[in-house]
């Protein structure tokens, strides 16, 4: 892959397709009871989406030498588990936003209870897959182990759930950086940080690859909550797919509202540097994981 965005375009749609097909593959199929729950669990992982955190984890597979397709199972994990967090973020009780991904929100579809079983089901189903061993193939016993504690650990309370609360907590009131930064590095932060070290575990990194993809994923999880927060001021609804402008109706704890849009775009910038330069020890073959933290504060959407 050269340094040029056809290259990273043509990538990331060929890794989307990957993955796309395999969160179809090991969804629960949508005849099978309760069938209304198993529809709307499905109306909301296959509805779109950029894919970067699954994305993210086969890249970090491939910078390390990995077979990605042994970590397509976990990848569909982390994804099953982003969309859980977004239904649940979306519900009156949180965000109380009608649309995501360019459709009405789940909860506008299926109803507030099927809503928030649909994230269970989701939530605990990413675990049905990751202790599989006939469908985590390539993948020993004691690092299927460490994934699913991994996992479980930067999803909890301890990680975006932890960050969530948080969230909710200061809506409307003010906070310092160092509180804003907690909320951003546990609510999103910290799935990416766990899909990229997920990514390596099972590419079988060594341990100075393990710490230079941490860093790495440090940094862009960050960034990458920065670039949400900026687009929600900058981006239009159609192009997004949600509803901009909301973050601030809510009084939320963004970047922009902290810092101003030219300083928090700066502190993108810097920490996209961060991620690069903790790939140095890395060469070419870790040229995606490069691409994608330049897209992460890039994008448009
Ligand atoms: C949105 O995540 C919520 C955040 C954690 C910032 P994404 O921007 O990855 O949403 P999709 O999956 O592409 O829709
Ligand atoms: C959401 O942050 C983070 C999680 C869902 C864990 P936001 O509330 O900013 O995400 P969007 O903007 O609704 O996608
Ligand atoms: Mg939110
Ligand atoms: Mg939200
Ligand atoms: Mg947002």
């Amino acid at each position: 892959m050269d340094n040029n965005s056809s290259d990273l375009q043509i990538y990331l749609g060929r890794q989307l397709a990957l993955v796309e097909e395999a969160l179809d593959r090991f969804l629960p199929i949508a005849t099978i009871r309760p069938d209304r729950l198993h529809e709307s669990m499905r109306y909301s992982v296959l509805g779109g989406g950029k894919r970067i955190r699954p994305i993210l984890m086969l890249a970090a597979c491939e910078a390390v030498g990995g077979d990605v397709r042994h970590a397509l199972p976990a990848a569909c994990a982390v994804e099953m588990i982003h969309a859980y967090s977004l239904i649940h973020d979306d519900l009156p009780a949180m965000d109380n936003d009608d649309l995501r991904r360019g459709r009405p929100t789940n909860h506008k579809v299926y109803g507030e209870a099927t809503a928030i079983l649909a994230g269970d089901g989701l939530l605990t189903e990413a675990f049905v897959l990751l202790s599989r061993s006939d469908v985590m193939q390539g993948v020993s016993a004691d690092d299927r182990m460490a994934i699913i504690h991994l996992l479980a650990t930067h999803a909890g309370t301890r990680g975006m759930v932890g960050g969530q609360m948080v969230d909710m907590d200061v809506e409307g009131t003010s906070i310092d950086l160092p509180m804003l930064e907690y909320i951003h590095t546990h609510k999103t932060g910290a799935l990416i940080k766990a899909a990229v070290e997920i990514g390596g575990i099972i590419g079988g990194a060594a341990q100075e690859q393990r710490d230079a993809l941490q860093r790495y994923a440090a940094a862009a999880g960050l960034a990458f909550q920065i670039a949400d927060d900026i687009l929600d001021v900058t981006a239009i609804t159609a192009k997004l797919g949600k509803r901009t402008g909301s973050d601030q109706q809510r009084g939320k704890a963004t970047y922009p509202a902290l810092l101003g849009l030219a300083e928090s775009r700066e502190r993108a910038r810097e920490l996209n540097e961060v991620a690069i330069n903790a790939l140095l020890i890395f060469g070419q073959e870790a040229q995606p994981l490069r691409a994608i933290a330049r897209y992460i504060i890039e994008r448009s959407y």
